[in-house]
């Protein structure tokens, strides 16, 4: 083995980052349609948890700004945040999703009503006659990074397969915990959801990073930044379309009112 040969393995051993992938690549339609078309059942119960969470955590709240960081091509954290906001920001970091984001907030496909179906058995979702309608009207669609948030900004936020799946660095899935609860306004109510030990992902013909997470590391990013409740955690199953992972977490919980993230 040449001394070349060795450096470039040592090389492809280390960790990728954030910036080490082509997040502009990202294939939006291909990732909706593999996702979210059909809705996948573990979706749909993390749908009504964040469902009965904000209900009972925003009880009658209302006009509010809420932030989905890393919102990328799935509308269901933002539908379950709409009855309680006046607007709603969606970031994401890649062109691709943004301009994804962008037409799909304007008027979204059929596919999102069975997710909306599921918010909208139990109040105050169910009073909500045009949520197409009203998502185009609250929502507001941004370009950036999560390393990059602007601090205690938002009332409510979510997160979702985000921290774990922009990165193979372990600290770089600490920082963006860290950050995403640091945007968010002492006691505001979150929801983040998390692919379990998840190996990395393909977009196409793109691969894309994860750090393999279980729910000690989430308990581990989120101790004295946040009150939570005990996380969720359902078993991935026999899946053909997602692979390379065990399982999806979800966490709600309410940042703390005295952190210093
Ligand atoms: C696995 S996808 C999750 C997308 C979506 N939230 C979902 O629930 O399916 C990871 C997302 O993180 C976005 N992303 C990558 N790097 C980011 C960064 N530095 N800041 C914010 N978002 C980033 C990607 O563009 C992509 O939309």
């Amino acid at each position: 083995m040449s001394m070349t040969m060795e450096v470039d393995q040592v090389r492809q051993e280390e960790p990728g980052g954030n910036a080490d992938f082509e997040w502009n690549a990202f294939d939006s339609t291909l990732y909706h349609g593999r996702n979210y078309v059909k809705p996948y059942p573990n979706d749909l119960v993390f749908v009504e948890e964040l469902r009965d969470f904000f209900a009972a955590e925003l009880r009658g709240g209302e006009g509010l700004h809420g932030v989905d960081v890393g919102a990328g091509a799935n509308l269901y954290p933002s539908l379950a945040m709409l009855p309680f906001c006046a607007k709603l920001t969606l970031i994401d970091y890649s062109t691709s999703n943004v301009a994804w984001l962008q037409r799909e907030t304007q008027g979204y496909a059929a596919s999102w009503d069975p997710f909306w179906e599921t918010l909208a058995k139990a109040e105050p979702y169910s009073a909500i006659d045009k949520p197409r309608l009203l998502l185009g009207q609250r929502a507001q669609v941004e370009a950036g990074s999560i390393f990059q948030l602007p601090r205690e900004k938002w009332d409510l936020g979510t997160m979702f397969f985000v921290a774990e799946s922009i990165s193979e660095r372990e600290e770089e899935f600490m920082a963006a915990v860290r950050s995403f609860i640091g945007t968010l306004r002492p006691g505001a109510p979150f929801a983040a959801g998390f692919m379990e030990n998840s190996t990395g992902y393909q977009v196409g013909s793109h691969d894309f990073p994860a750090v393999e997470i279980r729910d000690t590391h989430v308990k581990d990013s989120l101790r004295s930044l946040a009150e939570i409740r005990p996380p969720i955690r359902l078993e991935a199953g026999d899946d053909p379309i997602r692979t390379g992972y065990t399982g999806m977490i979800l966490v709600c919980g309410k940042k703390l009112t005295n952190t210093e993230s």
